[in-house]
C-alpha cells in the first residue's frame, strides 16, 4: 500500500484535513433523548472512536455530522465551519456505512464514479481518483465486477475506496467491519488504522466493540444513553477510568467490582471480608457521598497466592472454577455473591475448591462511589 502512498499524498493537501467539534449537541426523538448536550472535539487528522453499547446513540451522533440528521440544539463544526445548515453534499465528510450500500446492479467502478458525478467531476477526473484509491485499496482487478461477484472483505474495501475517492475533510465510519468474520476483521483493523495514518485523515469511527476500539484509536470517547462518559486516550480509559460504567466497559474479562462500605477506620467493608486500604485509598473513600462504595481491581492486577494466615491482608479464598485460554488462565473466586476474577499463568496449578489468598495492589486498586458510580481515586 505504501509505494502509492506519495501519490495520493500530493492530492491531500493540507487545507483538506479540519478538525471537528461538537458544541452542546442534543437529538430527540419524541421521548426519547438520543444524544444529550454532547461537547467534543476531534482533532486535526486524528482518529477518534466512539465507543458504547447497543442504542447510546452512536449512530445518530455520527449522521448528525454528515447532516442525515438534524440537531434539535447545539452547534457542529467542521474546520470553522458552522456546518449544522449546510446539506450533507456541501460538508466535505464521507462517510461509510456497516452494510456497505453498494449499488448491486452497478459494476465496483461505477459505484466508486456515481458519487463522484454527481458531485459535478468530469470523466477524466473521476478515473484519476478511481484508480488512486484502486491502487491504495488494491482493488484494480475487481472494478469491473459487480458486487455479487466479491467477498466480504473486498466488499468492505470497494466502500471505504468510495469515502476515499470523495477526498473528503472527515470520514465518518459506523461500524464498518461488523459484518467481516472474526480473522478478517482483525486484518482490517490494523490495515484501516494504517490507511488512516497514512492519508491523515480526521476519522470518527463508530463502535460497540471495546477491543476494536483500543486498539484503533487515537482518542476514544465512551457514551452511555446519550450521554458522553469520558474522552481519552486508550491507556487512560483502561487505567483511569472516570466512572463504574467506563470501568466495566472496557478490558477483559471485565474489571471486578466488590460492593462493600467504607464505615471509616482506614477499612473497607464487604461483608465477607473485610479490607484494609491503605491511607491514600482510605482518604478518596471519604470523598464519597455515601458509606457505599466499590472497590474495582482488573484481573489481571489481582495477586494470586498460597494460602495464607488470617489478618495478614490477603483475602482468603477458594477456586470456583478455573477457565484455560492456552496463553493464559482466569481463576474464579467466590467471595459472598461476587465472583471475582485473577488472570494467572496458563501452568499455574490450582484446582476446583483448592485454598489460595488474593492480594490487591493498593495503586492497581479503584474506587467507586457506590451512589454516583464516580471514581473517587
Ligand atoms: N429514527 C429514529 N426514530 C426514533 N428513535 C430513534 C431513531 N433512530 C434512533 N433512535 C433511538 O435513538 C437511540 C440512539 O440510537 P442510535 O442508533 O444512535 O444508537 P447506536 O449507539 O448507534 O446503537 P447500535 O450500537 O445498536 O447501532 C436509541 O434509543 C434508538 O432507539
Ligand atoms: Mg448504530
Amino acid at each position: 500500500m505504501n509505494r502509492n502512498l506519495h501519490y495520493s499524498m500530493e492530492h491531500l493537501s493540507s487545507d483538506r484535513l479540519a478538525k471537528v467539534e461538537l458544541r452542546d449537541l442534543v437529538k430527540r426523538y419524541g421521548d426519547v433523548l438520543a444524544v444529550d448536550h454532547m461537547s467534543l472535539t476531534i482533532e486535526d487528522g486524528s482518529f477518534l472512536v466512539l465507543l458504547g453499547p447497543s442504542g447510546c446513540g452512536k449512530t445518530t451522533t455520527l449522521r448528525m455530522i454528515a447532516g442525515l440528521e438534524k440537531a434539535n440544539e447545539g452547534e457542529i463544526l467542521i474546520g470553522d465551519t458552522r456546518v449544522n445548515d449546510l446539506h450533507p453534499k456541501d460538508r466535505n465528510v464521507a462517510m461509510v456505512f456497516q452494510n456497505y450500500a453498494l449499488y448491486p446492479h452497478m459494476t465496483v467502478y461505477k459505484n466508486l464514479a456515481f458519487p463522484l458525478q454527481n458531485f459535478g467531476h468530469g470523466p477524466v477526473e473521476v478515473h484519476r481518483r478511481i484508480g488512486q484509491a484502486a491502487k491504495l485499496l488494491q482493488i484494480q482487478p475487481l472494478l469491473q465486477r459487480k458486487p455479487t461477484e466479491l467477498s466480504g472483505g473486498q466488499m468492505q474495501r470497494v466502500a471505504l475506496g468510495r469515502a476515499i475517492v470523495r477526498e473528503p475533510q472527515v470520514f465518518l465510519m459506523d461500524e464498518p467491519l461488523s459484518n467481516l468474520d472474526a480473522k478478517l476483521r482483525v486484518h482490517m483493523r490494523a490495515e484501516l488504522k494504517k490507511l488512516q495514518r497514512d492519508l491523515g485523515v480526521t476519522t470518527i469511527y463508530v463502535t460497540h466493540d471495546q477491543v476494536e476500539a483500543m486498539t484503533m484509536g487515537d482518542q476514544i470517547a465512551i457514551m452511555n444513553e446519550g450521554v458522553l462518559q469520558q474522552v481519552a486516550d486508550p491507556k487512560t480509559i483502561y487505567s483511569h477510568p472516570i466512572n463504574q460504567f467506563v470501568a466495566a466497559f472496557v478490558g477483559t474479562p471485565p474489571i471486578n467490582l466488590i460492593e462493600g462500605t467504607y464505615a471509616g477506620g482506614g477499612v473497607f467493608d464487604a461483608g465477607e471480608f473485610t479490607y484494609p486500604l491503605p491511607s491514600k485509598l482510605a482518604k478518596a473513600a471519604q470523598g464519597g457521598s455515601t458509606e457505599a462504595i466499590v472497590l474495582a481491581i482488573r484481573p489481571q492486577d489481582v495477586h494470586v497466592g498460597p494460602a495464607s494466615q488470617e489478618g495478614d491482608g490477603a483475602i482468603q479464598v477458594q477456586v470456583y472454577t478455573t477457565e484455560p485460554l492456552g496463553d493464559l488462565m482466569i481463576l474464579d473466586f467466590a467471595i459472598g455473591d461476587t465472583l471475582v476474577k485473577a488472570v494467572v499463568s496458563p501452568d499455574f496449578e490450582a484446582e476446583v475448591d483448592d485454598r489460595l489468598s488474593l492480594e490487591f495492589p493498593p495503586d492497581k486498586i479503584c474506587l467507586f462511589d457506590g451512589k454516583t458510580g464516580l471514581n473517587l481515586t
